[in-house]
Parts: structure tokens; C-alpha cells; sequence
């Protein structure tokens, strides 16, 4: 079976990319993780991926002028692994525009809140400040405007009386390991399908 070759940028812990290293040990599963690339050498993520032996590739961004140099380099680096899709798991650097739009259409990310709620950065804290019920992650496409691409899954959990911003992010971590290997699948497949 043809699998989509799949890279994964992150930035730190990668337990979003070891949820994904392990659902896609399936052999039904329509991606192949081909790639872990990070902006950080000490990412643990990365010792993720070797332990895997997945090729990682390290892209400092402090070694470039601008944003749009440090994308040039990470989009070569993607187009000379063959790259089909790009799964953002923790990935903290706000892509240029020019990045966003050669990918489209094969460009994910996960964001934990229920978006449209809650973009940008603190999503558990402002949730719990606005006496929200419920709390979440969504999985969407990524397009120019931060955290705005249409949604691809979403799931949430109740946030409790007793939560703090730690322990509801605790909790919406976990649902984040069952929802991007399901959102990872289903786009692998509509890609195998075109
Ligand atoms: C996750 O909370 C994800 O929603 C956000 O960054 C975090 C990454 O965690 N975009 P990890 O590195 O996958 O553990």
C-alpha cells in the first residue's frame, strides 16, 4: 500500500508526534512519518523520532536574517524528503505567508482549544477565566490567518470545578493523542484517494 509521506515539525516534548510514530506502526495507516524536522537541537521530540529511526533534520531558526529565509530552508528541506504532507505538533514558530500558501491544502496543525474559541497562546487559563463548561482541541488546516483554517476534528472534555490551567491542559493533552492520529489518518486518506 502507498503511505503519504509525511514530515512532522515540532519544537519540543512531541508527544502529539509519538501518538502519530505509534498509530502509524499500523499497517492500514495511510501516512508514513518520513520526517521530524525541528527548530530546536535539544527538542526532545527528536530522540522520539531517532528512537523510531525516523530521519529528523534540525533547522535552528536564529541562524536566519528573517522568517522568510528560515521557511525557505525548511521547505527545502521538506520538497527533498518528498514531502506530501505537513503535520505542525507543537511547532512554535508563526509561518510566512509564502510557506502557508505552497502548502495548501497539505498543511496541519493542532491547536488545544475549541476553536474558533481561544486563539493564540494560555487557551486553558482563558477558558477556565471565561467560566467556560467545556474545554478542547481542534485539528484544522493551516492558511495564512493564525489558527483560522477550516476544522478537520475537534474534541473536548469538561472542565471541572476544582481545574487548574495545569490539570486541564493535562487532560486535553491526552485527548490530543487520540484526535491528531485520527485527523492524521483521515486526511492521509482523502490525499490517496485524489
Ligand atoms: C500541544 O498542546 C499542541 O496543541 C500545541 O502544542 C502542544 C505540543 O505538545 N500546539 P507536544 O510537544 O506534542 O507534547
Amino acid at each position: 500500500m502507498r503511505r503519504v509521506q509525511t514530515a512532522v515539525l515540532i519544537s519540543g516534548n512531541g508527544s502529539n508526534l509519538q501518538a502519530i510514530i505509534d498509530a502509524a506502526q499500523a499497517s492500514d495507516y495511510p501516512a508514513e512519518i518520513a520526517l521530524v524536522l525541528s527548530n530546536k537541537a535539544q527538542a526532545y521530540g527528536l530522540t522520539r523520532a531517532e528512537n523510531a529511526g525516523i530521519t529528523t533534520i534540525v533547522i535552528p531558526h536564529g541562524n536566519y536574517a528573517t522568517r522568510e529565509a528560515f521557511d525557505q530552508m525548511m521547505d527545502a528541506a521538506l520538497r527533498n524528503h518528498d514531502i506530501e504532507l505537513v503535520v505542525m505538533a507543537g511547532f512554535m514558530r508563526i509561518l510566512s505567508d509564502r510557506f502557508v500558501n505552497g502548502w495548501a491544502g497539505r498543511l496541519i496543525n493542532i491547536h488545544p482549544s475549541l476553536l474558533p474559541k481561544y486563539k493564540g497562546l494560555d487557551t486553558h487559563a482563558r477558558a477556565i477565566a471565561s467560566g467556560d463548561a467545556e474545554h478542547g482541541a481542534t485539528v484544522h488546516w493551516v492558511t495564512p490567518e493564525l489558527d483560522s483554517g477550516e476544522i478537520i476534528l475537534q474534541g473536548s472534555t469538561p472542565i471541572l470545578a476544582n481545574d487548574t490551567p495545569e490539570s486541564l491542559k493535562a487532560r486535553v493533552h491526552l485527548l490530543e493523542h487520540q484526535l491528531y492520529p485520527a485527523a492524521l489518518k483521515h486526511v492521509a486518506a482523502a490525499i490517496l484517494a485524489q
